[in-house]
């Protein structure tokens, strides 16, 4: 492969440098561009740009790969568990017994919010988003903890012990109950469930089922490389910000509808065309006309064009804990239905659009017992480890500078300010 590209623009050539990944993957260096040349590029939405070189994740859409630091999804998610992916993720490398035992361990001694910030839930309305809370919490954490270079990793293990805790307070907010502390002696996916699922009032006992799916699927979701919540991360990180005011932005970028949001909206969907009466056929003829201003939630990925690796690992794992579990969910019927009708339908086929992770996780979460308002608040807490990588990556990258991109400005030329009482148009 050439190492370099040529451009030709306006009767000059330019030279720009080829940069290639270790799967591959092939980029021109646009960096020295405009200084040399006076023009931009333009990418609306970043579908061809590269903002970063990531160690971290890398996806091939075309075949349906997804590995977190060299490592298939599917091994991870067959043989390991959510911390122990967390650590894979930020620090590099599968953690050693030594380093394994010293993470949990740490994990799970920062649990804890300080009071103070624990008295701020009050202060929402029981009708509060839970991501609005989870977002602004995470944030608040800086008001709590300073950040120095000294406490950076710190800093990094205390946002991801604690934002269980405020996801779990959060919860318990909405449902108007009392809050549950964090407990040490679990693991970090059964203290989450015991904190959200238990009262002062009585024992609980952590389901085996219910511990192995939600690690399941936050391992599903623990990172996705660049983005539109990472990428944020990355956007505000960027400016040297601290990693909880990064991460507070990162969530909430998450929170639309066209990302993790998406998962709310799928169940919310079913529900629908369960109630409608309607057969499968309409609501994907009613997808495929523009003007509905309906898609299919859960269905198509802007990287993945063959399937998506994460929801085929679901749609079983949906099966297998409903089963475990004793429940019988029509809302899963629904979904394999409305996915049988639509991918034989043309314009799926052509459009190459598959379920993504949002499709099937959300009948997870019912089967636990979570609202739907919960959903994006447990994709966020399995994202939580991918964004610390990235804004951890992105401190240590001597590549880094602010990001700044540019446009092309297509408003009003020059002209002249008028007075109110001499304007005779707006
Ligand atoms: N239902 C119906 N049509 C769709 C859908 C859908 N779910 N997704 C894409 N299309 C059509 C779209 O109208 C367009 O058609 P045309 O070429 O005729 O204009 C074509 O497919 C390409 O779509 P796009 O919006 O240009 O693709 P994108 O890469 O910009 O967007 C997406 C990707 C995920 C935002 C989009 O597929 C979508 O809105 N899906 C539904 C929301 C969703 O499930 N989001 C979760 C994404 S996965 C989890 C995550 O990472 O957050």
């Amino acid at each position: 492969m050439s190492d370099s590209a040529k451009l030709l623009f306006n009767g000059h050539e330019y030279d720009l440098p080829v940069i290639a990944g270790t799967e591959g993957e092939t980029a021109i260096d646009i960096r020295k561009l405009r200084a040399q040349s006076q023009v931009i590029t333009l990418d609306p939405g970043y579908g061809n740009t590269g903002s970063c070189r990531s160690a971290i994740t890398f996806i091939d859409g075309e075949k349906g790969i997804l590995r977190y630091r060299g490592y298939p999804i599917e091994q991870l998610a067959e043989n390991s568990d959510f911390t122990e992916v967390s650590y894979l993720l930020i620090y590099g490398h599968l953690p050693n017994q030594t380093e394994l035992k010293q993470f949990r361990y740490d994990l799970s001694h920062h649990t804890l919010v300080h009071e103070d910030m624990r008295h701020m839930f009050d202060g929402y309305p029981s009708s509060a988003h839970p991501m609005a809370i989870l977002s602004s919490m995470i944030t608040t954490l800086s008001a709590f903890y300073e950040d120095t270079a000294e406490n950076m990793d710190l800093n990094i293990i205390r946002l991801l012990a604690k934002v269980k805790t405020i996801a779990a307070f959060a919860y318990k907010r909405l449902k108007g109950q009392p809050y549950v502390y964090p407990r040490n002696d679990l693991s970090y996916v059964g203290d989450l469930l015991q904190m959200l699922f238990s009262f002062p009032t009585e024992r609980y006992e952590v389901s085996e089922v219910l511990e192995r799916a939600l690690n399941l699927v936050l391992i599903l979701h623990a990172d996705h490389e660049q983005n539109c919540s990472a990428s944020t991360v990355r956007m505000v990180g960027s400016s040297a910000a601290n990693v909880f005011a990064s991460i507070g932005a990162g969530v909430c970028a998450l929170w639309g509808p066209l990302h993790g949001g998406a998962n709310q909206e799928v169940i919310e969907m079913l529900e629908q065309i369960r109630d409608s009466g309607e057969n499968y056929q309409a609501w994907v003829n009613r997808a495929k006309d523009r003007d509905s201003g309906f898609r299919l939630m859960g269905f198509g990925h802007r990287v993945y064009r063959n399937f998506d690796p994460r929801a085929r690992i679901l749609k079983r794992a949906a099966d297998e804990v409903l089963q475990e579990l004793g429940i019988n969910d029509p809302l899963l019927d629904i979904a394999k239905h409305l996915e049988e009708v639509a991918l034989k339908d043309e314009y799926f086929i052509e459009r190459q659009l598959y379920p993504n992770v949002d499709f099937y996780s959300g009948i997870i979460y019912r089967a636990m017992g979570l609202p739907t308002n919960m959903y994006t608040v447990m994709f966020a807490l399995g994202r939580m480890p991918g964004w610390i990588a990235h804004w951890r990556e992105q401190r240590h990258d001597p590549d880094t500078r602010i990001n700044r991109p540019r446009q092309i400005y297509t408003g009003a030329g020059n002209r002249n300010f008028l007075p109110w009482y001499e304007r005779t148009q707006g």
